[in-house]
């Protein structure tokens, strides 16, 4: 995200030999994740920062030089601020998800936006994501939604409705990582207030309030569940430590990738088998719903516990059916919905089948 966080560009560079090179070896694990996942690798969102902060003479490198992109606009306070919207909804009710539904020229025409996040917005709304980490250093810590504080102080624990999925992400990273999620680690600087670290996780928001990031526009404006990952004290450190970052993360990396077969997942269709897209599937108790893709496909990803899941879309009846999820894999649950002119069509021959039976009866 930041230009002058160098360790996770390096990472996801680590990350893509050493998917390739199990992959060639037949690593049944990573052979496992490529067939059944697909996987989205992005070095680099802000470039032209980190060209800035690498062209500083010297080992030592300043703390903020090239955060920004090359207009001086920090990418991760920029994306549309969706949070003070699903709050104000929160109160005065409306949706909790899809808030950018059929306004994406809105991105498009907005001059506030750097050509960095809109292209990441449009990526972000294009391609069904379903789980994602924005790296980032200066600290060591896997944070979660949201990150902006409802009531808009400067620290307080602001939970959305997955909080307890989220909790387990975020944990699903930082357990895989030794210095993360070490309990005695001492901060990263003396003056750190790491109150709100737990085994290496916190909310965005217990730990201070950033409005207009992207962890928060991908919960709110799509299916995509983030988390941020704060991979090191050092924002540029020295390239012979690069190695040890990779074998503190390569773990944890690849477990979060894992997490994606959690939950329920399935497809929505109608009864003749065909797709149907932007279906809703909502889960009783948890006020944030996802959609289906254009193939009617869909991932929800849930904690171990039974649920209700219901899938609806306008024209169709409903469904509901009762789930049972464990801690992984995914439960399939597909979706037949009957559309509402099909069920029109039914009743009327049935009304036709009563009349006849009643006129035959009655002998009229
Ligand atoms: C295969 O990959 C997994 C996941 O990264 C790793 O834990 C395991 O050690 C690898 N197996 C071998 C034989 O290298
Ligand atoms: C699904 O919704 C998106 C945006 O809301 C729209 O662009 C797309 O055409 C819809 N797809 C279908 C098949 O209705
Ligand atoms: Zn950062």
């Amino acid at each position: 995200m930041h230009g002058n966080e160098a360790v996770g560009r390096e990472l996801l560079v680590f990350l893509a030999q050493y998917l390739c090179n199990e992959y060639q070896k037949g690593n049944e694990t990573i052979v496992q994740l490529i067939h059944n996942t697909r996987i989205h690798i992005m070095p680099s969102l802000n470039p032209d920062g980190f060209e800035k902060a690498a062209s500083q003479p010297g080992e030592l490198k300043d703390w903020f030089v090239g955060r920004s992109n090359a207009q001086g606009i920090d990418l991760n306070r920029n994306f549309p601020d969706l949070d003070r919207i699903v709050y104000v909804n929160e109160k005065e009710g409306g949706p909790n998800n899809h808030l950018l539904k059929n306004l994406k020229k809105i991105v498009d025409q907005n001059t506030k936006l750097a050509p960095e996040t809109k292209a990441v917005i449009h990526w972000i709304m294009d391609i069904p994501f379903v789980l994602s980490a924005n790296l980032h250093g200066g600290d060591l810590v896997a944070n979660y939604p949201y990150d902006e504080t409802r009531s808009g102080s400067a620290h307080e624990y602001s939970s959305c409705p997955d909080d307890d999925i989220f909790q387990s992400l975020a944990r699903a990273y930082s357990s895989f990582n030794p210095p993360m999620s070490d309990p005695d680690r001492p901060p990263c600087r003396k003056n750190d207030d790491d109150s709100s670290f737990i085994e290496g996780t916190t909310n965005g928001a217990a730990w201070y309030s950033v409005p207009g990031g992207m962890q928060d526009f991908n919960y709110l404006s799509s299916n995509c569940f983030e988390i941020t990952v704060e991979l090191s004290c050092e924002k540029f450190p020295p390239e012979e430590t690069l190695k040890s970052y990779w074998d503190d993360n390569k773990n944890s990396l690849i477990s979060y990738i894992q997490q994606i077969h959690r939950g329920v997942k399935g497809f929505v269709r109608d009864l003749q088998g065909n797709p149907i897209a932007n279906a809703t599937i909502s889960v009783e108790g948890i006020d944030h719903d996802v959609t289906s893709a254009k193939d009617g496909d869909y991932w929800r990803l849930l904690v171990p516990g039974n649920y209700k899941v219901t899938a609806s879309a306008p024209g169709y009846l409903a469904i509901t059916k009762k789930v049972a999820v464990p801690y992984s894999p995914a439960v399939r649950v597909d979706f037949e919905l009957e559309s509402f002119s099909e069920r029109k069509e039914e009743e009327k021959e049935e009304l036709m089948e009563w009349w006849k039976m009643m006129s035959e009866t009655l002998n009229f």
